[in-house]
């Protein structure tokens, strides 16, 4: 019999498919010392028996408790870290103005390295204990408080993928909040490619430089095409945001005469490790060339809410072959919680599906076949994210990783309405996701590490 770091025993829920949630009941899941899982095993499978008697007096060995269940980690693709330090506020007005006059002015305080280490330290832990495992973070345009958030996901072992923000344009930025010139952001960015790449061979999850252009309008043609090279040779992740709103999709329409689909494809910024923020207004080409490039669209639907001016038509790029992940996009959404964000894709969905005028007849009203069932909201929350960024993770299935968390349905003061005790998998299931609280989550694992404990907390 094959020798286990550890073998966790219990029932999991997991995407099949993008359309579907597989149940495995009472599983094994076989995981070895680099934190992958080896073998996932039914108890009708011949070792699954001899493996419990194995290991069920060991320190290896861990049995869910009744009432417990296995769901992969969060997959968070878009998290601006520095903006916890605003989340909940300043939600009443368009994009532009949010972003002048409450986000550069937030974001330009990280140039304070103690300020920084509080606000990171803080917006990482509320992640791991809302369930996220990866997380895809911008940063500010300060190098070092960029190096520490990596630093900080390191220490605290969530798989932190992060970029320090170029905004060199100074037709669009603030001087208070810019790269100091073009060439200094390009210098800067290598720099920091080259120190995460180094700080990653310290971890066992990974943490993963990000070439990061805040968008098309912060950014002049100069430090996107630079950029676009950077990611190239480095073959890191890049991450920016995409035709979001009417205003920024309308600048750069005008700036380029084209959508920023395209115009960031001619920096050479689409590629496979490419995830877009937002995306709401892509047309089908602009769908299919991402499709082509393997580039993922990452749906944000809290901050959409407040800034996108429209619902994204999530089945209509999932029906041209587009990668979809999911993002809090803290603060423009203001939950750190994937748990809440899934909720609202589904409701968004439904929302531009019926239509909202109730003066309009109900033909007329919405857009058909837009909806997205629970199912397949999850499917964005772990393994579309998973896919998005080329990683072997969001699956509780031979080849991932170990990153999970234990859902506690029992907890006193969050008790999840399970009554009875034949109920069906997949309704427990749908309770977990529309119901659980932090509390719930009683234990999150990272690449076979444990890196919460409730009861420790
Ligand atoms: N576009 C450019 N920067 C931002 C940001 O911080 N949040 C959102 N939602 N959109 C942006
Ligand atoms: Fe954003």
């Amino acid at each position: 019999m094959s020798n286990y770091t550890r073998v966790f025993h219990g029932t999991a829920f997991t995407s099949r498919s993008n359309k579907e949630v597989e149940i495995l009941k009472d599983h094994l899941f076989c995981v070895n010392e680099d934190g992958m899982i080896k073998k996932v095993i039914g108890p009708e499978h011949s070792e699954y028996q001899p493996l419990v008697e194995a290991y069920q007096d060991t320190s290896n060995y861990h049995r869910l408790a009744e009432g417990q269940y296995f769901l992969p980690g969060f997959i968070d693709l878009h998290v601006h870290a520095p903006q916890w330090a605003q989340a909940g506020t300043a939600l009443d007005i368009p994009l532009y103005d949010w972003l002048n006059t409450y986000t550069f002015p937030i974001e330009a305080k990280f140039e304070d390295i103690d300020f920084a280490k509080k606000v990171y330290n803080e917006v990482v832990t509320t992640l791991i204990a809302n369930g996220t495992t990866t997380a895809l973070y911008f940063a500010t345009v300060h190098k070092e408080a960029s190096f520490l958030l990596a630093q900080i996901c390191a220490e605290k072992g969530q798989r932190g993928l992060v970029g320090k923000v170029v905004m060199d344009n100074p037709d669009q930025t603030e001087e208070c909040y810019r790269d100091h010139d073009t060439k200094t952001a390009l210098v800067e960015t290598e720099d920091f490619i080259l120190a995460v790449k180094e700080l990653a061979k310290s971890t066992k999850q990974g943490v993963y430089p990000v070439v990061t252009p805040r968008f098309i309008p912060s950014c002049t043609d100069e430090a996107l095409k630079g950029l676009g090279e950077l990611a190239a040779k480095y073959n890191t992740h890049i991450q920016s945001h995409c035709s979001e709103s009417d205003w920024e999709h309308g600048y750069v329409k005008e700036r380029f005469d084209k959508n920023d689909a395209f115009a960031l494809n001619d920096f050479g910024l689409l590629r496979e490790k490419s995830v877009m923020a937002h995306c709401n207004f892509l047309t089908d080409q602009d769908a299919e060339l991402f499709a082509e490039k393997g580039t993922a669209v990452c749906h944000c639907p809290i901050s959409n809410a407040y800034f996108a001016n429209s619902v994204i038509p999530i089945a209509r790029l999932q029906s041209k072959g587009v990668e979809i992940g999911l993002g809090s996009d803290i603060s423009g959404g203001f939950s750190p919680s994937l748990f809440d964000n899934v909720k609202q894709a589904v409701i968004s969905s439904r929302m531009l599906e019926d239509g909202v005028d109730s003066t309009l007849p109900a033909n007329e009203r919405g857009v058909p076949n837009s909806r997205i069932t629970l199912d397949e909201a999850f499917y964005l929350a772990t393994a579309g994210g998973g896919e998005s960024l080329s990683l072997p993770i969001g699956r509780l299935a031979e080849n991932y990783v170990w990153d999970a968390q234990i859902i506690d349905t029992t907890v006193e003061t969050a008790k999840l309405p399970l009554y009875d005790t034949a109920e069906k998998l997949h309704d427990i299931f749908q309770k977990i996701i529309y119901l659980s609280r932090p509390e719930n989550i009683r234990e999150v694992w990272v690449q076979g590490q444990k890196v919460w404990d409730r009861g420790t907390y």
